[in-house]
């Protein structure tokens, strides 16, 4: 379904991706994990268009999309969580899940998925004429999960996730993740910092370190965490201390 080849993405004279490659097939859950500054979050905006690469490109459905506009590719069926989930505290729920459906015309499908998502995420349609401010963090992934949706995405790429959110409440967003991989046929782009999180929830994991992918392999042929550790830190568990010190 996408296929990354060979990005190299800057900022300015900062090279923040070198020769970025992997794939993901529909329906899978890939995640994207390494420490800060790697170029997670450089790797998603690029998928969605923000940024343009230097070289390199990015295939969707066959097509090279990196040309597009973010506009173009939202319309394609990419949706991107941002990091920091960027909700409009001041609007209501509804009113950010409008957001999300701002490209679409289609008046009662609009409202049909609205009704959706607020089975999936009850403490939505109970809080719907509420500001989105008052939600407490993990609510506020959950309508930034849901706004995401509003646009019908047929891939969606979501920044840290986890972030700022207590262990129970990452256990319910990633349920509601796989839930919608399975009752929508969604296919996941998650970038997460916590290696040993998306070794449980994905299906394929990819390291990311310096701008560089450092393993691509099936989650379940990464379970034992040794070479996902060595590939994350540049070191190996048996070192780790000597170097940290
Ligand atoms: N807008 C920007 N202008 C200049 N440099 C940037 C910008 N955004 C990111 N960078 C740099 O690009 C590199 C990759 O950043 P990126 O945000 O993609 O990392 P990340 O893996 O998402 O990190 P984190 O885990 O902290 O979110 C870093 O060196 C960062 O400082
Ligand atoms: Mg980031």
């Amino acid at each position: 379904m996408l296929e990354v080849r060979d990005l190299h993405v800057q900022y300015g004279r900062l090279v923040a991706l070198r020769g970025v490659s992997f794939s993901i097939a529909e329906g899978e859950i890939a995640c994207i994990v390494g420490p800060n500054g790697a170029g997670k979050s450089t790797t998603l905006l690029t998928v969605s268009g923000v940024l343009k690469p230097t070289r390199g490109e990015v295939i969707y459905d066959g097509k090279p999309i990196s040309g597009l506009s973010p506009e173009a590719i939202a319309g394609l069926g990419v949706t991107q969580v941002p990091e920091g989930r960027h909700i409009f505290t001041g609007l209501t729920i509804e009113e950010n899940l409008r957001v999300g459906a701002a490209l679409r015309r289609d008046r009662d499908e609009t409202r049909k998925d609205m009704e959706r998502i607020y089975e999936t995420f009850p403490i939505l349609g109970q809080r719907k004429t509420q500001a989105a401010g008052k939600l407490s963090g993990g609510e506020q992934q959950m309508l930034a999960i849901g706004r995401a949706l509003m646009s019908r995405p047929k891939l969606m790429t979501i920044d840290e996730p986890s972030l700022g959110l207590a262990p129970k409440i990452v256990d319910r967003v990633y349920e509601v993740l796989t839930e919608l991989r399975a009752s929508r046929g969604l296919t996941l782009l998650i970038v997460e910092q916590s290696s040993e999180r998306a070794l449980k929830a994905a299906d394929r994991l990819h390291v990311l370190r310096n701008g560089e992918m450092q393993l691509s392999g099936r989650a379940a042929d990464l379970k034992d965490g040794a070479e996902v550790h060595k590939a994350y830190f540049g070191f190996t568990k048996e070192h780790s201390g000597e170097v940290m010190i």
